[in-house]
C-alpha cells in the first residue's frame, strides 16, 4: 500500500486520494484493484468498480519514471478484459479536460467522449466523462 500511496501523491499531488479511500476499495470484493509491476515494485496501478450496468475507471495512474512503457495501457487492458468478462455493457470515466497523455491513452482504446462537465474538479477545471462500449 505504501507504494501505491507514493504513486498516487507523485500522479496527483493535492489531488491524491487518502490512504483510508484506498483501504475502502481494497477491501471491496465488487473492485477490481491492479497493480502492476516493474522489476520488483508496484509501478502502476488501476481501481475499477461496477456501476450502474458498466464498469467505472474511478483510478489509474503510473508513476512519472516508469511512463511511456506501456503500462498504462496494460492497466487499461486489463480493467476492461475485466468488465467485459464479467458482463457489462460498457466502461467509463472521467478526466480532466486538460490531460492530454490521459486522453490520448482512452482514445487509443475506442473510449468517446460523452458529456462535458464544467468545473467538475476541485480548481475548477473541466472533466470529460469517456465511454467505451463493450460487445456482448
Ligand atoms: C495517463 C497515464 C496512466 C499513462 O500511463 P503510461 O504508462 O505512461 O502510458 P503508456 O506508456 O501505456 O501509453 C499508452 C498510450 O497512452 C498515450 N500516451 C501516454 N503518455 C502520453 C503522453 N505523454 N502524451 C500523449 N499521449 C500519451 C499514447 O496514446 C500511448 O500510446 P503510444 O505509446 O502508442 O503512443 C500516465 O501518464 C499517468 O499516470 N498520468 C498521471 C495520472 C493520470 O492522469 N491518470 C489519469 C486520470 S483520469
Amino acid at each position: 500500500m505504501r507504494r501505491i500511496l507514493a504513486i498516487e501523491n507523485e500522479s496527483f499531488g493535492v489531488d491524491a486520494w487518502p490512504a483510508e479511500l484506498f483501504r475502502e476499495y481494497a477491501a471491496d470484493p465488487h473492485c477490481c484493484f491492479i497493480v502492476a509491476e516493474l522489476g520488483r515494485t508496484a509501478a502502476g496501478y488501476s481501481i475499477a468498480v461496477p456501476r450502474r450496468g458498466g464498469f467505472e475507471i474511478d483510478s489509474i495512474a503510473v508513476r512519472p519514471n516508469a511512463r511511456g512503457k506501456g503500462i498504462g495501457a496494460r492497466l487499461l487492458r486489463d480493467a476492461i478484459g475485466k468488465a467485459r468478462r464479467s458482463g457489462a455493457a460498457f466502461v467509463s470515466l472521467t478526466v480532466r479536460r486538460d490531460n492530454a497523455a490521459a486522453i490520448a491513452l482512452y482514445r487509443k482504446f475506442g473510449f468517446v467522449r460523452t458529456a462535458t462537465v464544467p468545473g467538475y474538479y476541485e480548481d475548477g477545471a473541466a472533466g470529460w466523462r469517456m465511454r467505451l462500449r463493450l460487445s456482448r
